[in-house]
């Protein structure tokens, strides 16, 4: 689907999001002709820049990080759609011209009032500029005559409470139906493709319970460091960072029940029943690990400690690294145990969601002849490689009854010619259809904080474990699998 002509205004467009997903998002849309013909990118920041300044910035952002190649007439013919105004969040001449500018798309470009506005700022912002958009009639879709949508970036809030705060201030100036909050996991081709394998086969859904299931292991690691961005990151650490949206959004899509159809009120109905049902368990001290890089090496590169890293304050308790056991109190998962982990300065970058299922009651086999047999494992692979894996024992070839597991593999990359939009291409496409079912809702929101707050008042004032960069986290997060027999995947 193509959407209708439109404006897609960007707040924040010289930051690192704008530059690296957003304008290459725009760019790669263009390439592949999923654009209206009216349509305009419309840049607002702190800078006293004209039109050509931004288009220049944009050239830049999507000749380095676009996802399809380079083309100069598709750069041409968005070229005269890119515009920019400058200002600040509180400079009310700005908004009224950012305002004019908007309305005046309708005659030279044809655009019928309908805008998106990205809040791609940080969080203190917010206040400010949702203020200006309500004060200039902006964000009101019977003024502008044409749809007006507002997405927001996470950090969704700080804990429950901020988060609550953020949705009713974003629900007051827009309309619920027109917010698109952006977890962008979702709008990764592999996160989707959860639901199709779970629900359009009939080989995984009959053993996806606790009767087969043993438990399910949800893995996000990162080789890199925090970069440059200790402001933010040392204020969040890694369980506010990504296990509140990213990993329990993977969570709700696997152990999500079936939607009674696809559209997106159904599924995230389904999310949220699932997100509600997640309990920690009691004992936190052992199930509820987290984690503080030292100075280490990441695929033979020296790599520095937290502590060493830019803008870190040296006494920092901030963790780098959060793995936790959740339950989910329903007959489906009663006692399936789900340990998520999520780490920066892992050895490398990889994301999965790993079922284990439970060894076979039986064996008919020699003991010495079946030493070599693990649980049956079916391996979402999220990033990189994206595909899937299923883990099962096998007879070696040979004269003697030996089993061995194996492993049958499916990659994208190998089994389809079509390449896979990014995440960011995906979902700013959808905001510009108006298709909501990749952006989590508040209440999921909310759910998932409901989730992180325990951990964080149980965290604070403690010192997180350190584990070397390079290392697969602490080793309190093996010994909270070890107790129960259990162990982390090689992932
Ligand atoms: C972001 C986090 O949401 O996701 C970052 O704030 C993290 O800390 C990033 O690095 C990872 O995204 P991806 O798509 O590279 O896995």
């Amino acid at each position: 689907r193509i959407p209708e002509p439109c404006a897609l205004v960007i707040f924040g467009v010289t930051g690192d999001l704008s530059r690296k997903k957003l304008i290459p998002a725009v760019y790669d849309l263009a390439n592949r002709g999923l654009l209206p013909p009216g349509f305009v990118v419309l840049g607002f920041a702190r800078r006293d820049w004209g039109d050509g300044d931004f288009e220049e910035l944009a050239r830049k952002s999507a000749q380095q990080h676009a996802r399809t190649p380079w083309r100069d007439e598709v750069w041409s013919r968005l070229v005269g759609n890119i515009k920019f105004v400058g200002g600040s969040f509180d400079d009310d001449v700005a908004f009224d011209h950012l305002a004019e500018t908007l309305d005046e798309l309708r005659a030279t470009h044809g655009i019928p009032g309908n805008a998106a506005f990205y809040l791609s700022i940080p969080p203190p912002a917010f206040p400010m500029v949702l203020k200006q958009l309500e004060r200039t009639g902006m964000a009101n879709n019977n003024v502008s005559g044409g749809w007006r949508r507002v997405v927001v970036e996470k950090p969704f809030g700080n804990d429950l409470e901020s988060a609550k705060a953020l949705n009713d201030l974003v629900d007051d100036v827009f309309t619920g139906h027109d917010v698109f909050r952006i977890d962008h996991y979702l709008g990764k081709e592999t996160v989707q493709n959860i639901l199709a394998l779970r629900f359009a086969n009939s080989l995984f859904e009959p053993v996806w319970n606790s009767h087969y299931v043993d438990s399910v292991q949800i893995t996000m690691a990162e080789d890199v460091g925090i970069g440059s961005r200790a402001g933010f990151y040392d204020t969040a650490g890694a369980a506010r960072d990504v296990l509140q949206n990213h990993l329990l959004q993977l969570l709700a899509l696997t152990a999500m029940e079936e939607p009674t159809s696809f559209d997106s009120e159904e599924i995230r109905t389904e999310k949220l029943k699932v997100l509600r049902a997640i309990t920690l368990p009691e004992d936190l001290e052992s199930h509820a690990i987290r984690g503080q890089y030292v100075q280490g090496w990441v695929a033979g590169q020296r790599a520095d400690g937290y502590h060493q890293e830019e803008n870190v304050p040296q006494d920092s308790t901030t963790e780098t690294y959060a793995a936790v056991q959740l339950n989910i109190k329903n007959r489906r998962w009663a006692g399936v145990p789900f340990h998520l982990r999520t780490g920066k300065r892992m050895p490398r970058r990889v994301t999965e969601i790993a079922v284990l299922f439970k060894k076979a009651p039986h064996l008919p086999f020699d003991a010495a002849d079946v030493e070599m047999l693990g649980n049956n494992q079916l391996v979402i692979r999220v990033q990189p490689d994206e595909g899937l894996m299923l883990k099962f024992g096998s007879k070696v070839p040979g004269t003697a009854m030996e089993l061995r597991d194996i492993a049958m593999d499916f990659q994208y990359g190998e089994a389809f010619t079509e390449s896979s939009p990014e995440a960011y291409e995906r979902l700013v496409l959808d905001v510009l259809i108006g298709d909501k079912t990749l952006f989590p809702d508040a209440a999921e929101v909310e759910a998932s904080w409901r989730v992180i707050d325990p951990l964080e008042e149980f965290w604070a004032g403690t010192k997180p474990h350190t584990y070397r960069a390079g290392e697969w986290g602490p080793r309190a997060a093996d010994e909270m699998l070890a107790r129960t027999g259990r162990q982390w995947r090689r992932a």
